[in-house]
């Protein structure tokens, strides 16, 4: 094989680019040529090809985003979107590609490859909600800023004596509400593996007030059937005695952003190995990911089949904690 396609799709995640150049660089070790699509599947689609060279991918790897752009394309999950995109890779003989993202990213990569077309996927995605690796490219990242945000809160709302709800990413995955809310202190959580009783919320910030705290958090996952604002609309509805005054702040997208740390530089840069790897032996169909701490593989076919399983041992834990 000569010739490699790599792309990120979906959410970006920091430590993409971590990635992009360890497929590059490993690449050419194994005698690969890299071409990049720009902006994920639909750049495979227009034909928005670069050759990446080990000197195109100097300088990324402590910028958050991907250099080479993500999207999540409609028009690849069409029959006609693939077509199109496989002609685009046989025209440029790019004889096999890499994948780098979560799980849409993943059924793309599963579609090509149960259309006969070598790929391998790179577990990427600030969610941590993808079968196959116990943790995934961006979300060490994306836990520490959300902490970075509560520590500062907290200073603040000590001051004031207020409770705040604080809105984490995650789509319907709880993951990062979960950890973030155990790392950082949080008198409680709210996350969509749970159902959740908005009176119960209400109740543990009431019996925070009077054992005395300054302040309280509540870590609140996106993909909670109570967002935050729609919880403080209920608790305003309500006219709920919480004892502190209460405050909103959403993360968003400030948790995707940013320089990525060592752990998902190290990951990217070891998943992105990886994957060369694998082409290289002439292996491919498969997720590269982290389990049990090592570098392991799993058919896209499983990536694509199951939903990875939160933990809530923690949660438990995390309401111990909260006194
Ligand atoms: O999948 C990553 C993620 O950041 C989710 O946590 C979030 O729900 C979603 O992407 C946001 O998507 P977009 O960037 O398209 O608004």
């Amino acid at each position: 094989m000569r010739r490699i396609g790599v792309l990120t799709s979906g959410g970006d995640a920091p430590g993409m680019n971590a990635a992009i150049r360890a497929v590059v660089r490993t690449g050419i070790d194994h005698g690969f040529e890299t071409f990049g699509a720009r902006h994920g599947f639909a750049g495979l689609i227009a034909g928005s090809l670069v050759p990446l060279g080990a000197r195109d991918v100097s300088g990324i790897m402590q910028y958050g985003g991907t250099m080479l752009g993500s999207a999540r394309s409609d028009e690849f999950k069409t029959v006609k979107g693939r077509t199109e995109a496989l002609r685009v890779l046989h025209q440029h003989d790019i004889e096999a590609l890499v994948v780098i993202g979560g799980n849409g990213s993943q059924q793309g990569a599963y579609a090509l490859h149960a259309e006969g077309y070598p790929v391998v996927g790179v577990a990427s995605t600030i969610d941590n909600d993808l079968y196959g690796s116990e943790i995934t490219i961006g979300v060490d990242t994306a836990l520490n800023i959300a902490l970075e945000a509560i520590d500062r809160l907290k200073t603040t709302a000590s001051s004031h004596q207020r409770a705040f709800l604080v809105e984490v990413m995650g789509r319907d995955c709880g993951y990062l509400a979960l950890m973030v809310a155990v790392a950082g202190g949080a008198e409680a959580v709210v996350i969509p593996e749970i159902p959740t009783d908005p009176d119960a919320v209400a109740a543990e910030l009431r019996e925070a007030y009077k054992r005395g705290k300054s302040h309280a958090i509540v870590v609140v996952a996106e993909g909670d059937q109570f967002n935050a604002q729609a919880l403080a609309r209920h608790f305003a509805e309500h006219r709920d005695e919480l004892g502190f005054q209460l405050r909103v702040t959403t993360l968003g997208h400030v948790q995707r952003g940013g320089a990525p740390g060592a752990f998902d530089r190290l990951l990217a840069t070891r998943l992105g190995a990886a994957a060369t790897q694998q082409l290289a032996d002439g292996s491919a169909g498969v997720l590269v990911g982290l389990r049990k701490g090592e570098i392991a593989t799993t058919p896209l076919a499983e990536v694509v089949k199951h939903k990875k399983q939160l933990d809530t041992e923690l949660l438990a834990l995390a309401t111990v904690l909260a006194r």
